[in-house]
């Protein structure tokens, strides 16, 4: 049997509207297309939800990542961070002149393990900052992390990207360390399509990226326009970065703001859905139950010994049954660059490639009817009931 486009169940679909629509058409009949008016009014909106002093909107993560480790001081040495995660939380570090020293993930909530934060120090020289992953949303242990770097004064960098609208004891992710970063890109919690808002509360910092986000001028885009000063008239002082969230993204990201608390209500459901149709599966391993995550990645870990058939198998059948998954993450120390620039092994990170190796995210999206989350859950029990034990 095959099936039609319409039955399939993509792993992603983003979640627009005719507000997204009026917010770029209102800025494409405005005449005024890169950063200005949106861009700022975004950025304040951000600040307030999240609490903190500044949000400097930026045109991805990426970039966002770097700035915020350029601004946390980062020049050569080394950055701790985990394997576990998209290439971007280490390609930045990178960018510096450093090195990435990767940290193994705890089995019970794939993030970075705080102990072998300490271990890493005490191994390395030169360490400069730590740079923990929300993974999937889910909060790294944040009072061992930022005590950790407390006791070596060096700053933490938040990769959020994965992480808004989630929180750790009360505090938005992305706010609890020196400065934190999210993404906006298109399978992201909330998105522009590509975009990324970096938050922090020191003024300094906040400042330095500003002016490296924009080619290292000291004065911002807008200000030339609007200020009393002559548009003309402004210092480069730095090699800076073109980095700025053009308003066309802004606006729609001020809409998708507005709608992220419902967004998590959605992935909320979908979870406890999940959850409800599968946990009496012996063969799966479903993701804690954390009301705090922002629960943008729904990863359930196969029992290989149980199954007859590995995850890529367990995947191929998931698509024939018109069910679209993704695999996070290849670890990075896998990857031939990381691997072989750093000489690194398979089994130096066991439990990473334990977690790669078993893992299958499954759709979580505001956009997915309850029928559609519960055709992915009975696809989900078709294939792994029919492997099981044989
Ligand atoms: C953990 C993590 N960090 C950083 C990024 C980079 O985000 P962006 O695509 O906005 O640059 C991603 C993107 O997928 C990510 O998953």
């Amino acid at each position: 049997m095959s099936l039609s486009t319409e039955d399939r169940i993509p792993f992603h679909r983003p979640t627009l509207g005719p507000e997204e629509e009026a917010a770029v058409l209102r800025v494409l009949r405005s005449g005024w297309l890169t950063t200005a008016g949106e861009a700022r009014a975004f950025e304040e909106e951000f600040a307030a939800a999240v609490g903190s002093a500044f949000a400097i909107s930026v045109n991805s993560a990426t970039s966002g990542l770097h700035l915020a480790l350029e601004a946390a001081g980062v020049r050569g040495g080394k950055v701790i961070t985990t394997p576990h995660t998209f290439t971007a939380s280490a390609e930045v570090v990178r960018y510096l002149g450093a090195d990435p020293v990767f940290v193994d993930i705890r089995g019970e909530d794939l993030n970075i393990d705080p102990d072998g934060i300490e271990r890493a120090i005490d191994r390395e020289n030169a360490v400069q900052a730590i740079l923990p992953v929300h993974f999937g949303g889910y909060p790294c242990a944040m009072d061992r992390i930022t005590s950790i770097a407390g006791r070596h004064g060096m700053p933490v960098v938040e990769d959020a990207a994965h992480a808004f609208p989630g929180s750790y004891r009360d505090r938005p992710l992305g706010t609890i360390g020196d400065i934190g970063v999210y993404s906006f890109y298109a399978t992201k919690t909330m998105t522009t399509g590509e975009g990324g808002m970096i938050v922090t509360d020191d003024a300094e910092r906040a400042r330095r990226m500003k002016t490296m986000r924009l080619h290292g001028i000291d004065r911002e885009v807008w200000d030339r326009f609007t200020a009393d000063r002559p548009s003309w008239e402004y210092e480069v002082v730095d090699a800076g970065f073109k980095y700025n969230m053009p308003d066309i993204l802004a606006a729609i990201g001020r809409e998708q703001l507005r709608k992220a608390l419902g967004f998590l209500e959605a992935r909320r459901r979908i979870a406890a859905t999940y959850r409800a149709h599968l946990a009496d599966r012996d063969y799966l391993e479903l993701p804690p139950v954390c009301p705090e995550s922002s629960c943008h990645l729904y990863v359930v870990r196969i029992r290989r010994e149980r199954l007859s058939i590995d995850r890529k198998a367990f995947i191929d059948r998931l698509a024939e049954l018109g069910i679209g998954t993704s695999v996070h993450y290849v670890p990075l120390h896998l990857m031939p660059y990381y691997r072989d620039r750093y000489g690194l092994k398979p089994h130096d990170f066991p439990v990473s490639l334990d977690v790669y190796t078993r893992s299958i995210s499954l759709p979580i999206y505001p956009g997915l009817s309850d029928d559609e989350v519960a055709r992915v859950a009975e696809a989900v029990r078709t294939v792994g009931d029919s492997a099981y034990g044989s």
